[in-house]
């Protein structure tokens, strides 16, 4: 029997401007996916999904999952003939916008690589992640497996290849994801992004400009723990992201709330049209406060840290 990890993850700035190649900074979170791994005599290849999840929330992730795990097998070279029972659980909330995905791709391909004694290394595992994961996204940036595989606080930036370093931030944060509770599409609101660029491409360059900017401004202010200016360069990302329409109501109205109750900044995370927003705390008080905010309107939370 085998163990493996992946961390989900939070991402703070640049979700679909990262496609593009504009660098995007993400930071795993402690919440993860836990996968065990054990050969059986026979059944085939199962999959036992035992996370907690929104509810419906696997149900339309089933097909994905199929072709992810077999794209994942594919790339480790296991045969689709073998005896084997993979059992997903672990704290992370299954839900869009977490990197519910990219946690099961790095904790499944991390638990085959020990039962069959392969001894591949993480830029390996962070290889075959990214295959898993493109059977949940089509085309996915590889933001969402690195921060899985790595963990810590990553400044990522899509190419031929992807290139990311590890960034060093003075102390972990807390921050409060809140959920919509929707459970969202991302590959279709990735193509939705790409339509409508293409119909309004002046208008699209001026707003990818200035995501690029709030990068590098936002590593500037993570790195010298100017909090203030990070929670204002979120807000100003949010409003970036909702001007390519891939936030919605309930994502605006929590972004609202957590903010009015104090939070430093607030935006989506993630693919958008559902899924979780994430909201910059520092301290537990605030952190308790904020969250307390967003339960009362009745949305469930998750409170947790980035740079951990
Ligand atoms: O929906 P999530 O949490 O898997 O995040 C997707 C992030 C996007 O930038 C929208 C897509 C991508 O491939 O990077």
């Amino acid at each position: 029997m085998a163990e493996g990890k992946g961390y989900g993850k939070c991402i703070l700035f640049n979700e679909h401007f990262v496609v593009y190649g504009i660098p995007s900074i993400v930071s795993a979170i402690s919440d993860a996916t836990v996968a065990i791994a054990e050969k059986t005599d026979s059944g085939g290849i199962q999959l036992i999904d035992n996370r907690p999840a929104t509810p419906g929330y696997k149900e339309e992730k089933k097909e994905h999952q199929e072709d992810s795990l077999r794209r994942i097998l594919g790339a480790m070279d296991i045969s689709m003939n073998a005896n084997l029972r993979i059992t997903l659980k672990g704290d992370l909330f299954a839900a869009s916008g977490v990197g519910a995905s990219a946690a099961s791709c790095t904790a499944i391909a991390r638990t085959l690589n020990q039962l069959f004694d392969m001894g591949l290394d993480d830029d390996r595992i962070n290889e075959i992640a990214y295959e898993g994961e493109k059977g949940y996204h089509g085309t996915p940036s590889g933001v969402d497996n690195t921060a899985s595989t790595y963990g810590g606080m990553i400044w990522f930036v899509k190419g031929e290849p992807n290139t990311f370093d590890l960034m060093k931030i003075p102390q972990p944060v807390e921050i409060v994801m809140g959920n919509t509770g929707t459970v969202a599409n991302t590959k279709a609101a990735v193509a939705g992004v790409k339509e409508r660029r293409e119909k309004n491409p002046e208008e699209y360059d001026k707003i990818f400009s200035r995501a690029r900017n709030i990068a590098y401004d936002a590593r500037k202010a993570l790195e010298s723990s100017d909090l203030k200016e990070v929670g204002r360069l979120m807000n100003v990302n949010h409003q970036l992201l909702q001007k390519i329409e891939v936030s919605n109501g309930d994502l605006d109205a929590l972004v609202e709330t957590a903010r009015k109750a104090g939070a430093f900044g607030a935006k989506m995370t993630g693919g958008g049209l559902g899924g979780y927003m994430v909201a910059l705390t520092p301290g537990e008080s605030l952190q308790e406060k904020v969250s307390k905010a967003i339960k009362k309107k009745g949305f469930s939370v998750l409170k947790t840290k980035i740079g951990v």
